[in-house]
């Protein structure tokens, strides 16, 4: 069967109590946001969030590209989460969460604000937060994450959370660039049945020259940590002394609701920057519409807090709708392939969100694992963060949602903070692999990247968002110029810049959307985001490099994987295999101290140069169709030495 060309029409007992139930009410609700944009967005954002103040203008683009939405309106993201929901839903679950090791805690909404407000109390009293202050968060997926998140939303400080995987050297950069006073972090926690480190990893990031004047220690595994006097406390001591109530900060619309580093095309990762209201707004109605979450379901984003995903989708926007959402510590193979559906079966999953990897992982090491497990309560099957294949599209929508669960490819980017390119599952139609359409309310557009003019059916481009939205990143943290150059460098409609997501799509004949990947030099390993540059900063710290150059190659379970070539000071004896297989270790431990785990590399190749323009450009377009081992069909004959791409090209063909 040719998947790829079958449409697939939303299930109509789905469609019955569905939010938006057709394609019709799609339609109408794009239209009413194009006829009057500020209308459609000033209107819901009056709907949904409870404000303190109400705003007195929906939208200024006075300062473009620094828009700034619902001036004068005050709110407080932990109220919009926790405590307008104690009236009718205190007993109500907020959190489920489960340990690697299958034991479970239900968090109700009254204790989710008891938690939090303690939170919020000692990092204002014993670890003297303030508001606008940053705290770095470097947690395992543990509820006491959640609640450092809110508690920080709660008293007016900006989080920035580092995920777990990310190395000393790679948290240092970021808590010195986010100017950081305290991090919060765990011992460690439990992983594959073991029990793993985190602080050991903070106490290297702070040796030398930090902002850094305090920790917070939550104990999860109670393994042996090293306290620094003064420094650090622990979390578990002191939580209890803390009183359940501490007044919510008042916030302006505008400001930081948090900081998360994510990597570009050139240069350091940069701290995306996502404020108070518009944020807060998009997470609640991406749930609802994208998700369509009811009162008694329970949603399962499978995402770690440390990416955006989790943000929006495990914390921010389920608790902000009201809804249960599930936290889980463990990973989806661990004890077997069938973890994730005897979670669903045990919790009554209705959503499940997860990564074409993950995807991909489950099905090739448990093809016939869901059929072991009831997880009929499911409704909506979500993915996000890379291209899905149809193969694995196939059987995520046959296997796992017994044909009769929509599959919402959910397209999005740490910058958009929310979804913007999403089937709905009670109204589109949808195809394999294919993210569909444009949300309502977001103006989203396959460009001409050299005439910005709207690409015709059947044709590609540059994925574009023509006009600003409410959940859109708002700086990079310290750097407006990056910001400018970063989103509104690229492309031009009607000569005003258009926010550039970075990725290139298709319309096909149906004017459906697919999106085929980064124009950039950004890697997608896992549906993590990775830049070549970063890598190439970690790997010219070894004194025996002298050049290097890196890029994607596909991966079959990665999506992509990251190819490296590099070029010694002193080229290794050939004869000597050994020395070879000794750099590339001493390499990928490089990168592993800089940056982590994640960026490792699964090829690195030792050339006798680079392929370089006269200029001295390095063509990464040929490094990357080498790695491919494909054809080279381009003319090289302008090349500063093109006899060097032959030479790479016998290397990689081994
Ligand atoms: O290339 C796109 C890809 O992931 C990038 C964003 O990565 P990040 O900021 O880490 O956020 C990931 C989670 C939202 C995008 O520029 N991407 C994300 N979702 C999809 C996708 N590519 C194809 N299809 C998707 N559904």
């Amino acid at each position: 069967m040719n998947v790829t060309k079958q449409i697939f029409q939303p299930n109509p007992e789905f469609q019955k109590t569905a939010r938006i139930k057709s394609m019709d009410e799609y339609y109408a609700l794009c239209k009413k946001a194009e006829d009057n944009y500020e209308g459609f967005w000033g209107d819901y954002a009056k709907e949904k969030i409870t404000w303190k103040k109400p705003f007195t203008n929906v939208l200024d683009e006075s300062n473009a590209p620094f828009y700034s939405w619902f001036d004068g309106g005050t709110l407080n993201v932990s109220e919009q989460c926790i405590d307008r929901h104690l009236e009718d839903k205190k007993n109500k679950v907020a959190i489920i969460f489960e340990g690697d090791k299958g034991d479970n805690q239900m968090i109700t909404y009254l204790q989710l604000h008891h938690n939090v407000n303690k939170f919020a109390n000692l990092l204002k009293n014993k670890f003297g937060v303030k508001k606008g202050d940053r705290v770095v968060i470097y947690m395992p997926m543990i509820p006491e994450a959640a609640y450092a998140m809110l508690a920080c939303a709660r008293i007016g400080a900006i989080h920035s959370i580092v995920f777990g995987g990310f190395s000393a050297e790679a948290l240092k950069d970021r808590i010195k660039d986010a100017d950081a006073k305290v991090v919060i972090t765990a011992d460690g926690a439990y992983r594959k049945g073991k029990a793993y480190m985190l602080k050991p990893v903070v106490d290297e990031a702070l040796k030398g020259d930090t902002p850094v004047e305090k920790v917070c220690v939550v104990q999860r595994n109670y393994e042996d940590v090293t306290w620094v006097a003064g420094r650090d406390y622990s979390y578990n001591e002191m939580i209890d002394n803390e009183s359940s109530v501490c007044e919510a900060e008042e916030m302006d619309s505008e400001d930081p609701l948090f900081l998360l580093y994510t990597s570009g095309s050139t240069g350091s990762p940069k701290g995306v920057q996502h404020n108070t209201a518009g944020y807060i707004l998009w997470a609640q109605m991406t749930m609802e519409w994208v998700f369509d979450v009811k009162d008694n379901d329970t949603f399962w984003c499978t995402a770690d807090v440390g990416w955006i995903t989790g943000h929006t989708y495990i914390v921010y926007g389920p608790l902000a709708m009201g809804a249960t959402t599930l936290m889980f510590e463990g990973v989806p193979t661990y004890p077997d392939a069938g973890r994730c559906w005897k979670m669903v079966e045990k919790h009554k999953i209705n959503q499940f969100y997860t990564a074409p990897t993950a995807i991909r992982v489950l099905h090739k090491m448990g093809e016939n694992e869901p059929s072991k497990y009831d997880i009929s309560s499911l409704k909506v099957l979500g993915t996000v963060g890379e291209p899905i294949d149809p193969p694995a599209w196939k059987w995520y929508y046959e296997e796992v949602g017994n044909s009769k669960c929509a599959i919402v490819d959910t397209y999005w980017q740490t910058e958009t903070g929310g979804h913007i390119v999403s089937p709905l599952p009670g109204a589109t139609p949808i195809k394999p692999a294919c993210a569909t359409f444009p949300l309502p309310g977001i103006i989203g557009e396959i460009l001409d990247p050299e005439t910005g003019i709207k690409v015709a059916k059947g044709e590609s481009g540059y994925m574009c968002i023509t006009k600003p939205w409410p959940s859109m990143i708002r700086a990079v943290w310290g750097d407006p110029e990056r910001f400018k150059k970063s989103y509104f460098g690229d492309v031009k409609k009607d000569g005003k810049p258009v926010y550039f997501t970075g990725d290139g799509a298709n319309y096909d004949e149906d004017g459906y959307i697919t999106i085929t990947g980064r124009t950039d030099d950004v890697i997608n390993v896992s549906g993590h985001r990775m830049g070549t540059a970063e890598v190439e900063a970690a790997l010219k710290k070894d004194p025996n490099v002298a050049e290097v150059a890196v890029c994607g190659r596909p991966h079959e379970i990665k999506g992509e994987s990251i190819f490296a070539y590099v070029v010694l000071k002193n080229a290794l004896d050939e004869t000597r295999f050994e020395d070879d297989v000794a750099m590339v270790k001493e390499l990928n431990n490089i990168i592993k101290k800089e940056i982590g785990n994640i960026a490792l590399c699964d090829d690195i190749i030792f050339v006798p140069g680079l392929p370089k323009t006269r200029s001295g450009k390095i063509m990464r377009r040929l490094l990357r169709s080498i790695a491919k081992k494909e054809e080279i069909t381009q003319d090289i004959s302008t090349l500063e030495d093109p006899a060097v791409v032959k030479q790479i090209e016998a290397i990689v063909k081994g």
